[in-house]
């Protein structure tokens, strides 16, 4: 065969192979989205829409929102932030299986600190989905005893006490804004709503083909071929209330005494960021991610996961670590004479 023929059957079954890897490719971002995963919009004025449905951020209440997110002082003793807890350099998280609080109190319940990050695409929050957005939410960390320990009041005067404080909520609301505990609180929520983190994933469902790796894809295989996603799916490939414990018992569930909702709901925790937010479950008695997936396996779908099975799914994991937004670490207004000193009782 000359050599010209031979160059052009290569190029031909080379072109009709790359086809047939698209259409593959094609099907598989199809079979995704049929599997209810939603990608974060590509597009910022789609994204807000999900972000910001009622239109409440502002540059300026987002910025103060940063700060009184790293603010120590919001706490009793004046050194426990949101941000001790929900870490944004680590994931959103702790990395201790429960979390910490005022004078070094673990949670009585052995409750792990859900990260903070895309929280504002879950339908519920805290483990047992009490409540129903950021803005409330932010509400029971601060007055919570073994976290921030700090009463309505002593937060309002801590921050009322910096003139630098009250001139940024006048700024960010007008200039007859009460700066009251619930404005102080949602002010973090409306912070909270800019911690979106797009990832290869999301590139791959917004048409990028080779976004994720030949393993990565067949890791998405196996996620969806195992049925993950009838509980984690959408926007959050989680955030929703779901039944625990449906197949078999969870092998930890003895420590600490967290039994759900009322009916025995568990929040399901966002798959995205998955990979830097170890120890797993409410109790954080998993540090495995492997293992993890193999109990979710057993207790949640009663089929057993290979070792195999369950390193494809850890693979695909790798593609929902996000891109983290930019933040630069706020300079706080400084303490007067009136601030309330730290509390260690
Ligand atoms: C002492 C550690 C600690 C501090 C401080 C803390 N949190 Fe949390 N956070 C937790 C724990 C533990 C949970 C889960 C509690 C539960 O479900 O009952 C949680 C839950 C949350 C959730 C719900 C996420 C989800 O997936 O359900 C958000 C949002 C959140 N915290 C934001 C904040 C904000 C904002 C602050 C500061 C005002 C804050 N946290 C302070 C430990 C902490
Ligand atoms: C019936 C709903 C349901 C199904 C199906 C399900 N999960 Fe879960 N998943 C949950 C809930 C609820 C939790 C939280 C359980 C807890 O900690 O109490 C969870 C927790 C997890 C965690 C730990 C997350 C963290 O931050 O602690 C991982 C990882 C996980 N699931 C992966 C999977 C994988 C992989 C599959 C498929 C093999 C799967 N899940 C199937 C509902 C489900």
């Amino acid at each position: 065969m000359k050599l010209t023929k031979l160059l052009f059957i290569s190029a031909v079954v080379s072109s009709s192979l790359l086809a047939n890897v698209t259409v593959k490719t094609d099907a598989l971002i199809e079979e995704a989205k049929k599997s209810g995963l939603v990608a974060i919009p590509d597009n910022d004025t789609e994204l807000l829409k999900l972000t910001d449905p009622k239109g409440t951020l502002s540059p300026e209440k987002v910025e103060l929102g940063k700060k009184l997110y790293f603010e120590p002082r919001l706490s009793k003793s004046a050194i426990i932030s949101c941000n001790t807890c929900h870490n944004l350099g680590l994931g959103g998280v702790d990395g201790v299986p429960a979390a910490v609080g005022h004078m070094w109190t673990p949670n009585p319940h052995h409750l792990n600190s859900p990260t903070v990050y895309n929280a504002v695409f879950f339908s519920a929050q805290f483990w047992d989905g009490r409540s129903p957005h950021l803005e409330d939410q932010a509400q029971g960390p601060m007055q919570a005893a073994p976290e921030m320990a700090a009463p309505k009041s002593l937060v309002e005067e801590r921050i009322n006490s910096m003139p630098e404080y009250v001139e940024a909520f006048k700024k960010a609301y007008g200039k007859d804004v009460k700066v009251d505990f619930e404005t102080i609180t949602s002010t973090i929520g409306i912070f909270e709503r800019t911690l979106v983190t797009p990832s290869r994933f999301d590139d791959f469902l917004n048409g990028k083909e080779d976004a994720l790796s030949e393993a990565e894809k067949e890791g998405l295989k196996t996620f969806m071929a195992k049925g993950c996603t009838s509980c984690h799916t959408g926007i959050a490939l989680g955030g929703t209330m779901q039944p625990f414990e449906v197949a078999a018992k969870y092998k930890f569930g003895n420590i600490g005494d967290f039994k759900g909702d009322a009916n025995g709901m568990v929040k399901t925790p966002t798959l995205r960021n998955i990979t830097e937010t170890a120890p797993y479950f409410h109790n954080g008695a998993i540090w495995s991610l492997a293992e993890a997936v193999k109990e979710m396996g057993s207790i949640q779908l009663g089929i057993k996961i290979s070792d195999e099975e369950a390193a494809k799914i850890v693979t695909f994991f790798n593609a929902l670590e996000g891109r983290k937004p930019t933040i630069s670490y706020p300079q706080l207004p400084k303490s007067t004479e009136k601030t309330p000193k730290p509390d260690f009782k």
